[in-house]
């Protein structure tokens, strides 16, 4: 059988998971998607220790990798909205399908780059984008498709509560913490998209459009970050019986969608105040289903590599069946609809 050929572009930390995961795992992931998938292609600016690359051709140009008639499918594991929207907008000229961890640039660009593939027919699949490890977006638009979805609440930036956790526990410096977190590899480029909530407003963009079939609409959220939180308000809080948690908060109300990224007061007694560290955790109320938690890793090489090849292993499925692919969003343009964001 013709393997699915994969395009790697980016060995950062996810991209350099994703490289190891597939290293190891490739007989597994082959057997679940149920195909031959072949790691055929890798683009990176610069080698990273972290993985053995040795029988690898790297290609420094990263676009040669788009550019390659061989490469069915292309990881965009870049970052930032600048080269990667690029490289994405080649990717689907060529007719090649896209599987992404860039929560930014899917919360921003979502609806433009979706609209573009749907016209190439490929497809767009963006798993490793939100919390990390855990399936959720499979979880949105397939385990709860029955459901009237109420409101969404979750932690889903690894970073900011790593901090969080530290400083409450071991009463560790802000500052202290952020520097660990991005030396683990769990912090964005930009780590002030962590501590001031942008990166976890982009990811309520991309739940709240799953939940309530509407497009993507970055600028209508509330952000405020956790960069104001001193230890005195983690200690407070405590004291009071609570917990600071940062959460992303999508509530349909009936006047219109509210869409939310704060700090916020959480009893202890609650399932997610107990979420600690970098795991993250997202609880989804649908009115059929009632309430359901996910819970695990919301950062880091493998936790993240491991939902870049869960899309990978549904994309190539695709590609060996001939199946037709799934609008990006799980809705064809015609089915969105026009919320009032409050
Ligand atoms: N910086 C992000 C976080 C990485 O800490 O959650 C995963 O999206």
């Amino acid at each position: 059988m013709k393997p699915v050929k994969v395009g790697l572009c980016g060995l950062g930390t996810v991209g350099s998971g994703t490289f190891n995961v597939l290293q190891r795992n490739l007989n597994e992931i082959s057997a679940r998607a149920s195909t031959p998938i072949e790691l055929s292609h890798i683009g990176a600016r610069r080698d990273n220790p972290a993985c053995d690359t040795t029988n690898y051709q790297l290609s420094r140009d990263i676009f040669a990798v788009v550019d390659d008639p061989e490469v069915d499918i292309v990881v965009e594991l870049i970052g930032g909205t600048t080269v990667a929207k690029e490289l994405v907008e080649k990717a689907i000229a060529n007719k090649k399908h896209v599987v992404t961890a860039n929560k930014a640039l899917i919360a921003e660009f979502g609806n433009e780059l979706f609209a573009k593939a749907q016209e190439q027919g490929v497809c767009i699949a963006y798993e490793a984008a939100v919390a990390g490890g855990i399936p959720i977006i499979k979880a949105m638009r397939e385990g709860l498709a029955a459901n009237h979805i109420e409101w969404l609440a979750g932690i889903i930036n690894g970073t900011g509560n790593f901090i969080l956790t530290e400083m409450r526990d071991k009463g560790r410096d802000f500052a202290d913490v952020l520097k660990e977190a991005q030396e683990l590899g769990y912090a964005e480029a930009d780590p002030t998209f962590d501590v001031e909530g942008i990166d976890a407003a982009h990811k309520l963009v991309i739940l709240a459009s799953l939940a309530f079939a509407m497009p993507l609409q970055y600028d209508k959220v509330f952000c405020e970050g956790i960069s104001t939180v001193q230890p005195v308000d983690v200690k407070y809080a405590e004291e009071l019986g609570y917990r600071i948690k940062h959460l992303g908060i999508a509530r349909r109300r009936d006047e219109g969608i509210e869409l939310r990224v704060h700090p916020t007061l959480i009893p202890h007694k609650r399932l997610i105040a107990n979420v600690d560290g970098v795991m993250n955790s997202v609880l989804v109320q649908g009115e059929a289903v009632g309430p359901t938690l996910y819970y695990g890793a919301g950062a880091g090489a493998e936790p993240t590599a491991s939902a870049v090849i869960a899309d990978i292993v549904d994309v190539a499925r695709a590609i060996s069946s001939n199946a037709a692919t799934v609008p990006a969003l799980g809705f064809a343009p015609e089915y969105l609809q026009d919320h009032v964001i409050l």
